[in-house]
């Protein structure tokens, strides 16, 4: 382990020299910058330990298009936290099925139904996710109200998952159509549990029966035949049964026991961005890891923000946002994409080095593409 070169260290670890370079700019208290060539000896064993274990395995980077590198970025596995710090948080919900089968109309009644307990009531801005309490308990749910959306398409190829279930809508008066059985295809394919809402049971046309036999032969296995996915019947329109479906999901969050590190360093996900006349960026952010304060810096891809303030669907303002909770944020100085990974660093120098180094990347990269570009035009030619 000591005194390894960048270059030996990054063989050890299955992973090239970048990796290791921007690892370092994760480190904290350490002067990293002696270790800048690949055959820079890296002399201090405590930076390679920390490499190693934890901001060596925790660093991702961006670089758009390029699949090679996503995949590379995909396969680092996140170290194991630290047991003691993991504490409950809520569950992360996307709604899927075919259209017209309700998705809208079932997001818009779950989102009314938790707006009209609340004092202030009403004027509910759209930020792309919202969190709804279940009465008399402290659970709480998140749902992201944006699935076709182009942050989850960027997000879905890279393999990362933000949502923790996801809720299948199948309306009783059409059953299984061809989206539904692509939503099927997608959640089987990431691993990502299954909650079935049966819907539109209020319309005459409704045939339960027959939308439960669809799905099985589209091998969503319900409890009521030995399997182990939940369907819960409801009406989106009528708001019949929303509270049955909230618990499925609870339930669901109970069997998947779901922990994130409420300390360290903040990880998150852009869900959206805009440019707001008067407000200046946003984005919504939902966060995975840590704990999100105002003051806190941010990088998200060559974006980067210092939290001047959060603020809920409602507009309230928070205080601090823990995992599992998506909020607005502002303070960026530039705009982060859409399906980006936020990730906090220690002070504005920090920032920049970070920048620098990711811009220095995407430029290599591009050379990289250009000179295979001209490679390729020359050997047309002969
Ligand atoms: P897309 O976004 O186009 O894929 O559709 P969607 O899945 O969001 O469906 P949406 O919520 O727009 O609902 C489609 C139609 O079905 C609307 O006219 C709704 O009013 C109606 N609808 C949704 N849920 C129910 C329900 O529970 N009962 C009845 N009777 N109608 C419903
Ligand atoms: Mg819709």
């Amino acid at each position: 382990w000591q005194n390894m070169t960048v270059q030996q260290l990054a063989d050890s670890m299955g992973k090239d020299t970048d990796h290791v370079f921007e690892c370092m700019l994760y480190i904290k208290g350490h002067n990293t910058d002696k270790y800048e060539e690949e055959d820079s000896i890296i002399d201090n064993i405590e930076v390679t330990k920390e490499i190693v274990n934890k901001t060596g395995l925790r660093f991702k980077f961006e670089e758009q298009g390029n699949k090679e590198a996503e995949q590379d970025m995909d396969a680092y596995p996140r170290p194991p936290a630290d047991p003691s710090l993991l504490v409950k948080r809520p569950p992360v919900v996307t709604i899927m099925g075919h259209v017209d089968h309700g998705k809208t109309t079932l997001l818009d009644s779950l989102r009314s139904s938790n707006v009209v307990d609340s004092e202030f009531g009403g004027i509910t801005q759209h930020i792309g996710a919202f969190s709804v309490h279940l009465p008399d308990t402290n659970e709480r749910i998140t749902f992201i109200d944006t699935p076709g959306h182009a942050a989850f398409s960027t997000m879905r190829s890279r393999g990362a998952h933000v949502t923790d279930m996801v809720v299948l809508v199948v309306a009783a008066d059409d059953g299984v159509m061809e989206q539904t059985k692509e939503s099927i295809k997608y959640c089987n394919q990431a691993g990502v549990p299954i909650i079935v809402a049966i819907n539109k049971v209020d319309k005459q046309e409704a045939d339960v029966a027959r939308a439960k036999q669809d799905l099985l032969v589209a091998g969503v296995h319900l409890e009521e035949f030995g399997g182990e996915i939940q369907a819960v019947e409801v009406s989106a329109k009528t708001g019949f049964n929303l509270i049955a479906l909230q618990e499925a999901i609870i339930a669901q969050a109970d069997i998947l026991d779901l922990k994130s590190d409420v300390t360290g360093p903040v990880e998150a996900v852009v869900l959206e961005s805009s440019t707001h006349a008067g407000r200046g960026k946003l984005s919504t952010a939902l966060i995975q890891m840590g704990t999100l304060r105002k003051g806190m810096y941010l990088v998200a891809g060559t974006a980067w923000a210092k939290v001047r303030g959060m603020f809920t669907e409602r507009g309230d303002t928070v205080q601090e946002a823990p995992p599992g909770d998506a909020v607005e944020i502002i303070g960026w100085r530039e705009l982060p994409s859409a399906g980006s990974q936020i990730l906090q660093v220690d002070s504005e120098n920090r920032v920049k080095e970070v920048i620098a180094w990711r811009k220095k990347q995407q430029e290599k990269l591009k050379s990289k593409q250009d000179i295979a570009e001209i490679q390729k035009k020359e050997s047309e030619h002969q």
